[in-house]
């Protein structure tokens, strides 16, 4: 008998989103979820508009290549639809993720996706890399790693961002986001979320950013981070922060 399907969080968000992209077993995920925490897409889509305004950010600053880790599936308002000029890479670990990811991308000579862990610099294909990103390590690009701090310990996600600050060019620009503590009121919905999830108060974050020096936004509920108008009326479930490894 086959292995039941499983759902996957990329999938759900793109549900969330309103994509096309997810399954009825990531909707059904998702309705489970919504029963245990309450409504959800408010709370996602909010989170994309941060992703946009900290793209369009670090694009204004003269930076025309990214490299997105966790990216889940490149649709709904990803990086390269809000960079139109840039060129992306995105990355995944989970093949399924990966697979999709290429499929929607075939054909673009400006945006790729390959496997790579986030943890793990060396798992990114240098090839796509350089087509990619190209001149990584030496001209400043645009990190975004956005819904993965949530999935890794401090010591892994310090080391992570200390590694990823060592290998871009100075001038370089990290969007990152982590899950703050709204889901310690639903016990339910928290446990939905796995034993690697990681909840973290924003006092607990800022240092596991190291050396990445953040704008004078510091971290924020993502809402808050720049809103074009009034922020979203929506719980501070994510928190973020854009970040620059300073020029020169
Ligand atoms: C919550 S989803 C976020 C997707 C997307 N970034 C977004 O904000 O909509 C997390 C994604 O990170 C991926 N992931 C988990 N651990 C990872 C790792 N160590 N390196 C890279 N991707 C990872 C998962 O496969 C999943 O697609």
């Amino acid at each position: 008998m086959a292995a039941p399907e499983a759902p996957s969080t990329a999938r759900m968000i793109d549900h969330w989103l309103g994509g096309r992209h997810h399954r009825p077993v990531d909707v059904a995920a998702a309705s489970a979820f919504e029963a245990a925490y309450g409504p959800s897409a408010a709370i996602f889509r909010s989170l994309r508009g941060f992703l946009g305004r900290a793209v369009r950010a670090i694009a204004a600053e003269g930076v025309d290549s990214f490299l997105v880790f966790g990216a889940g599936v490149p649709t709904c308002g990803n990086v390269h639809e809000v960079a139109p000029d840039a060129t992306v890479l995105y990355t995944d670990v989970d093949p399924e993720t990966v697979r999709l990811g290429q499929r929607l991308l075939a054909g673009s000579d400006r945006v790729g996706y390959g496997y790579g862990d986030a943890t793990d610099i060396g798992t990114l294909d240098p090839a796509l890399l350089h087509r990619f990103v190209p001149g990584w390590g030496r001209r400043p690009v645009g990190v975004v790693f956005l819904g993965l701090a949530a999935f890794l310990d401090d010591d892994t996600l310090a080391r992570t961002l200390d590694e990823l600050y060592e290998a871009v060019a100075p001038g370089s620009w990290l969007a990152i986001d982590f899950d703050g503590e709204e889901l310690a009121g639903h016990p339910e919905a928290l446990a939905m979320m796995g034993p690697a999830f990681r909840m973290r108060a924003p006092e607990r974050f800022a240092p596991l950013l190291g050396r990445w020096r953040p704008t004078v936004e510091g971290v924020v509920p993502v809402a808050r981070w720049r809103p074009v108008g009034e922020p979203e009326r929506v719980p501070d479930a994510f928190h973020g922060a854009l970040a620059q490894r300073p020029a020169g």
